[in-house]
């Protein structure tokens, strides 16, 4: 059985073919760079965006497979969360696609996908293919979401921590954006603080060490919940007491220091659902989990951890493809009259 999934839940117009058993055919994701000199996605230029390339960006999915539509046995695409008008791109498109060949057709929810691209067969182990396999954590941080994934199955996940304000992708954009940094901040504020000493600021993270009190203190639920608001207002408030050309000196110094938070925050309320869970076994995805320090810290888990290929980490039609394998797909027209939904908005 093949799969082709489409995904465009934010500014990556991006199709898959993947195999039943997770094997990927091909991936193409067009990244659209028209975004950067806003600082940030702007919805209505990424929709706009999305349908210039769609087409293109399916073609080449399956010409790089070497398929035609015909051999194509279930389509499936992301139904949200994401921005709305992105998302309905690549979900309607999906739809007529299945719906002209009457094909079954599966909905994804975006989060799942990121899950799932742990399934997908990676080389490892001197080349042998290989996906991890549930029970394990899985922390997804990107620009987009930040979450604690207790994935004990394929086809589902328990959500044990999510950001209550921005997420981690976006602490680093927006710190890069305060520091005078290029878009996207991350791999900017990254190589910055490369030169710098992550103690010379202090920038308490809600919820660090010292005032979260381990999560002890507080009920569960909340506790593994995450937290970047604070330490953004705090860097904006020591950047006030630093005159323009002090800032500059100390740029290494703020970015490190601001970067250690970040990762300090991370790491702070994985290794607590680690031990609440009990699970011995990490995933990771999303962009900011391509950050040095971030893996650096995780390699020193001293537990099997598994960081999917970059270009699988960070969003992908890959993995939606990925969890349509375990989903239950909707037959021909059960799924014509389906919506996608934005952030915060999944239909119970
Ligand atoms: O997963 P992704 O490509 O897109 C979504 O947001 O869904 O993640 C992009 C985010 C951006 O916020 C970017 O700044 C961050 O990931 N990022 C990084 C690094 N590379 C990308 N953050 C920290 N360090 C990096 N090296
Ligand atoms: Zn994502």
């Amino acid at each position: 059985m093949t799969i082709l999934a489409i995904e465009t839940s934010c500014d990556d117009t991006c199709a898959s073919v993947i195999d039943v058993d997770g094997r990927i055919r091909s991936n193409v994701i067009s990244s659209q760079r028209a975004h950067d000199r806003f600082g940030g996605v702007v919805p209505e230029i990424a929709s706009r965006h999305h349908l210039e390339l769609i087409n293109v960006v399916v073609e080449s999915a399956l010409s790089q497979a070497n398929l035609t539509l015909d051999e194509v046995d279930l389509i499936a695409a992301t139904q949200g969360p994401g921005l709305v008008g992105a998302l309905l791109v690549g979900f309607s498109t999906a739809k007529v696609l299945a719906g002209a060949r009457e094909l079954p057709f599966a909905p994804i929810d975006h989060l799942q996908g990121h899950i799932a691209a742990n399934f997908l067969l990676g080389e490892r182990d001197g080349g042998i293919p290989q996906a991890f396999e549930p029970p394990f954590l899985c922390l997804i941080a990107s620009g987009g979401h930040t979450l604690l994934a207790d994935v004990r199955e394929h086809e589902g996940f328990e959500t044990l921590g999510r950001t209550l304000d921005d997420a981690a992708g976006e602490a680093f954009d927006k710190g890069a954006r305060m520091l005078g940094l290029g878009f996207p901040g991350g791999p900017a504020l990254e190589r910055m603080a490369q030169e710098g000493d992550p103690h010379a600021f202090e920038f308490p993270a809600s919820g660090s060490r010292s005032r979260a009190g381990r999560g002890a203190t507080r009920p569960f639920g909340r506790s593994l919940d995450f937290s970047f608001a604070g330490l953004k207002t705090s860097l904006l408030y020591q950047l006030r007491e630093l005159s323009p050309a002090q800032t500059r000196e100390r740029a290494a110094d703020l970015a490190a220091s601001y970067q250690a938070a970040i990762v300090d925050h991370l790491m702070l309320r994985t290794e607590q659902a680690l031990s609440v869970t009990g699970l011995d076994r990490l995933a990771v995805g999303g962009g900011v989990a391509a950050n040095g320090e971030l893996r650096r810290r995780l390699e020193n888990l001293g537990m099997s951890v598994h960081v999917p290929a970059k270009s699988l980490c960070t969003d992908n039609a890959a993995m939606i493809a990925s969890a349509a394998r375990f989903a239950e797909p909707l037959a021909y027209p059960a799924y014509l009259g389906l919506d996608a939904y934005a952030t915060g908005e999944r239909p119970r």
